[in-house]
């Protein structure tokens, strides 16, 4: 592995095979006493959009590595107003081994990755979310033992960052992928036509649950209607995408031992409701937890070659 991970597919599937092996050891051996693979390094967390489990988890991640992690919020940088993108990066390049970004433009971001001389890893544009999409792969491996012959369906809005990233290696590492969603919510073209040409699965796009393939589905996956950034949309968005709610009904029609899984934080009532969340099927909370795993072992596969 070298370099920056600005997206799913900076990941080869060998790399991503290797990342699961490694997470799945740290989480095993994270109480027993472990050696700090990155003592002595400084990691930067760079944060345009508030964050809870991205944050916790990459700054306790490097702490956990022996690393210092180092926090900027977008109030004391302001970049793009303060200082450009790239001279921002160029001087955190000199401070710091790697440089974790959430940013709230991915066009930003790869400005910012092509200026810095340290690897950068993307903690959420509105393009991608790949650590959220490694993290819940991770999940899926956990509860299935593989992820080939699993059928994911994503319901709600399928062009979000999270649903792009999934979209992106999930039918890669042999996930079937079934996006549920109104026009104008679907996937981009390039990036379906993308994941169609790397996939070693079936992907699927319809318009509603009624046209998916549900009898076959043991993933159900949603996000929030509503995405940072997107918060003057919020009342046409909530209209557009009312029937597109994981329920009861929905999760009845999917296989038995279908898992629900949500990237957190959820509007219960709104993409899903409280009992589906809260219920026996529901994997959300090893998913939010393998986000600290799958970031250790990120950190370290990046910054082992460097
Ligand atoms: N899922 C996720 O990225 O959560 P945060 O926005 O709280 O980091």
């Amino acid at each position: 592995m070298k370099g920056h991970i600005l997206g799913v597919r900076n990941l080869t599937t060998t790399e991503t095979e290797q990342l699961f092996d490694l997470a799945r050891s740290l989480k095993h051996d994270r109480h027993t006493r472990q050696p700090a693979p990155l003592r002595g390094l400084s990691i930067g967390l760079l944060f345009q959009h508030p964050s809870l489990r991205t944050k916790a988890s990459f700054d306790i991640a490097i702490h956990e590595l022996g690393a210092h992690p180092v926090y900027f919020s977008n109030e004391e940088v302001r970049m793009g107003t303060r200082e450009t993108p790239e001279d921002v990066a160029r001087v955190l390049s000199r401070y710091v081994a790697a440089i974790v970004a959430r940013l709230r433009s991915h066009k930003e971001l790869e400005r910012f990755a092509a200026a810095s001389t340290v690897p950068v890893i993307n903690a959420l544009t509105d393009f991608e979310h790949p650590c959220q999409a490694l993290a819940d792969l991770l999940t899926i491996k956990e509860v299935f033992g593989s992820l080939e012959g699993n059928h994911l369906a994503f319901v709600g809005d399928a062009d979000n960052n999270v649903a792009t990233s999934l979209l992106l290696i999930a039918p890669k590492l042999g996930v079937r992928f079934t996006l549920i969603a109104p026009h104008g919510y679907q996937p981009r073209a390039a990036v379906l036509q993308q994941a169609m040409a790397d996939g070693n699965a079936l992907v699927t796009v319809v318009d509603t649950p009624d046209q998916a393939d549900l009898a076959s589905v043991n993933i159900l996956y949603t996000d929030v209607w509503v995405s940072m950034g997107q918060e003057e949309e919020q009342h046409r968005r909530k209209e557009d995408l009312r029937d597109y709610q994981i329920n009861h009904a929905l999760l009845c029609r999917c296989r038995s031992d279908c898992i629900v899984l949500h990237c957190l934080p959820a509007k219960r009532g709104q993409e899903i409701t409280s009992d589906v969340l809260e219920g026996p099927h529901s994997r959300v909370f090893d998913q939010a937890e393998n986000r600290l795993h799958i970031q250790k072992a990120l950190l370290q596969m990046v910054l082992a070659k460097e």
